[in-house]
């Protein structure tokens, strides 16, 4: 969590770090913070809550200086308030601090440093770096070496750390230091960045450089240094960034997430682009393994949370249907912990937007160890999960600003089919004709993707009829299911109203006690092998007083007499038919967070990118 920038060129540091900050916001939103150098010193300023509150702040006033660092929060240690907000100072206010991540052991330096006589002013982890670096700095065999200091404490420090570091007296030099957390540069001409993600620095420079683990960077405006924690000089390739610029702006929207709902027709067709030869044969090269090993796969996992775990449910129903594999859908942050069994022929597929999910990238490190090989399906090129993975599979979603996924679901389910083809198609259990005629079906969904988004204004306007419920259920069957623990995952999320999602031939088990007179319950009832059944589960709950609202297939009447509400979509093969249901459920969550007056790309508590575990 917590978004970060570090500049130093000869632009005014405040436009450039506030800018980088706005684009990063969605890492964390409950204060930010920045600082700038002048010819003075450091001047410092800090607010809680969204940026917009640090925007008035310095609105009007005069931060000249062309170095500056700065941070947007979510809250571990300590509230959100300002004191608590970065950037952290030393005793002096000689050094400046921005910082994501958890510093584990920060209470015995803290112990230490109050002995020494410092004095601490927040209760967040992060201000320890600030004193640790005033020492170091002032005194011994690091003394007035600032990239030196840094990488003396990071030897000390325990957790995860992204650490941004400005000295007063280092009018040309921020230095950055990385341990399991993203930390990325910027490359530009007579300036440099430093970000947690590519987004920071996409409006100035497009060449980008990945930090590894336990470096260490020293930004100047010349050039950039890498280093080890010895201070090893290290290599590394710089790569070219070719997201659009406006794809991580609204571009009249009133928030990111509908522009992103809109984009998914393009984000799908991006994903499966190119993926063909001429012969219409499946290409899925990036998964890097030997046809021998491909067929000597025996098990999958797939590992991810939240939504992305909804998209790999879904690669559990393609892969076990079209391959014939057992596979495991596991929640990353329960998969670690139980001794899964894994070994050599386990293919293990990690689902995350992100590539940074720390839940999921420990899940990576332990099937490592056990000598599986790890598939990352990631959005976001150059992230951790993607380095540390054997192989990545880009999803080629763009950038994705709300903090509810969208078209990135949409594009991790897409991906999931042609993983599920390839490994098909290379082990032989479905023909290359089959695999082609389901690769025609999949590249008819932008289409319907597009026809689909044209006609939803009646859905929003169901969702603001249901604005006020505080309680509405989600029932699918077979691929349905995973769609329906999206929906409800949305409207928890996005309008805090109690949701859940069940098989819908569970609920006589226990969940049907929670219907009531008028409780919505949506259906994903898409015309399929299972929609009897499931038109058998839409009248029990009708009978007892449920709200219906079913969403089926155009032309088709069978669950209209049973139906409160009806929301139609085209039809598809039944397997594919997550990737048109999921489109109301979008829409009809960010409806009712909008009607409930809501902010629908940042809900409360959340942030973008789950970094903590
Ligand atoms: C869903 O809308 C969420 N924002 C969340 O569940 C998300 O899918 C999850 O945190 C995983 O993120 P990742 O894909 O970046 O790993």
């Amino acid at each position: 969590m917590c978004g970060i920038v570090g500049y130093v060129g000869d632009k005014q540091a405040l436009e450039v770090v506030l800018d980088g900050l706005r684009r990063l916001e969605y890492r964390g939103y409950d204060s930010a913070g920045v600082s700038v150098l002048d010819g003075s010193g450091l001047q410092v300023e800090r607010k809680a809550g969204k940026l917009a509150n640090l925007e008035e702040l310095v609105s009007g006033r005069a931060m000249p200086g062309t170095l500056g660092i700065g941070h947007t929060r979510w809250a571990t240690h300590g509230p959100p308030t300002d004191a608590n907000a970065h950037p952290h100072v030393d005793c002096a206010g000689a050094v400046a601090v921005v910082h994501n991540g958890t510093i584990e052991n920060y209470e015995v330096l803290v112990a230490g440093l109050e002995q020494r006589g410092h004095q601490r002013r927040s209760e967040t982890d992060t201000e320890v770096v600030a004193h640790l670096l005033e020492e170091r700095y002032a005194d011994g065999p690091t003394q007035g070496d600032l990239p030196a200091s840094l990488r003396s404490i990071c030897k000390d420090l325990e957790g995860s750390f992204v650490l941004v570091v400005s000295h007063r007296d280092e009018p040309d030099l921020v230095v950055a230091a990385r341990r399991n957390l993203p930390l990325v540069i910027g490359l530009g001409d007579g300036e440099n960045f430093v970000g947690s993600d590519v987004t920071a620095f996409i409006a100035h420079t497009r060449e980008a450089r990945a930090v590894e683990q336990d470096q260490v960077v020293e930004v100047r405006r010349a050039g950039v240094t890498v280093t080890d924690l010895e201070g090893t000089v290290v290599d590394g390739d710089s790569y070219h960034v070719d997201w659009d610029t406006d794809a991580a702006e609204k571009g009249g929207y009133e928030f990111f997430m509908l522009k992103e709902i809109e984009e998914q027709p393009a984000a799908v067709r991006e994903t499966l682009g190119g993926r063909l030869d001429a012969d219409g044969l499946l290409h899925l090269d990036e998964l890097a393994m030997s046809d021998e090993d491909v067929r000597g796969i025996e098990q999958v996992f797939i590992v991810a949370c939240g939504s992305a775990y909804h998209s790999g449910l879904i690669g559990k129903y393609a892969i076990e249907r079209w391959c014939r594999l057992p596979v495991q859908v596991e929640m990353a942050s329960e998969f670690r912990y139980r001794d899964p069994v894994v070994g050599r022929n386990t293919l293990v597929i990690a689902v995350s937007q992100s590539g940074e999910t720390a839940d999921t990238l420990e899940a990576v490190r332990h099937a490592r160890s056990q000598r599986a090989w790890v598939l990352a399906v990631t959005n976001t090129v150059g992230s951790t999960i993607s380095r540390e993975s054997d192989a990545a599979l880009y999803t080629r979603g763009g950038p994705e600003v709300a903090v509810a996924s969208t078209k990135a679901v949409m594009t991790q389910i897409t991906a999931m089919y042609l993983v599920g083809l390839y490994l098909a198609q290379l082990r032989g259990t479905r023909d290359p004709d089959e695999v082609r005629a389901h690769m025609a079906d999949l590249s008819t969904i932008p289409d319907l993707l597009t026809e689909l988004l044209g006609r939803m204004e009646p859905v929003r306007e169901l969702a603001r009829s249901l604005k006020d419920e505080e309680r509405v259920l989600f029932l699918g069957r077979h691929v349905g299911y995973p769609m329906a623990l999206e929906g409800a995952l949305k409207l928890k999320e996005l309008a805090y109203v109690s949701a859940e999602g069940f098989p819908a031939g569970e609920i006589k088990h226990g969940p049907i006690a929670l219907i009531e007179q008028g409780t919505p319950v949506v259906v994903i009832a898409p015309r399929h092998a299972l929609q009897a059944k499931l038109i058998n589960n839409v009248q029990e709950v009708r009978a007892r007083g449920a709200r219906t609202i079913v969403i089926t297939t155009d032309g088709d009447a069978s669950v209209l007499p049973y139906a409160d509400d009806v929301i139609s979509i085209p039809d598809t093969k039944s397997l594919l038919t997550p990737l048109l249901t999921i489109v109301p459920l979008q829409v009809l969550s960010a409806e009712i967070a909008r009607a409930r007056g809501l902010d629908v790309d940042q809900p409360r508590n959340l942030a973008k990118s789950v970094t903590v575990e």
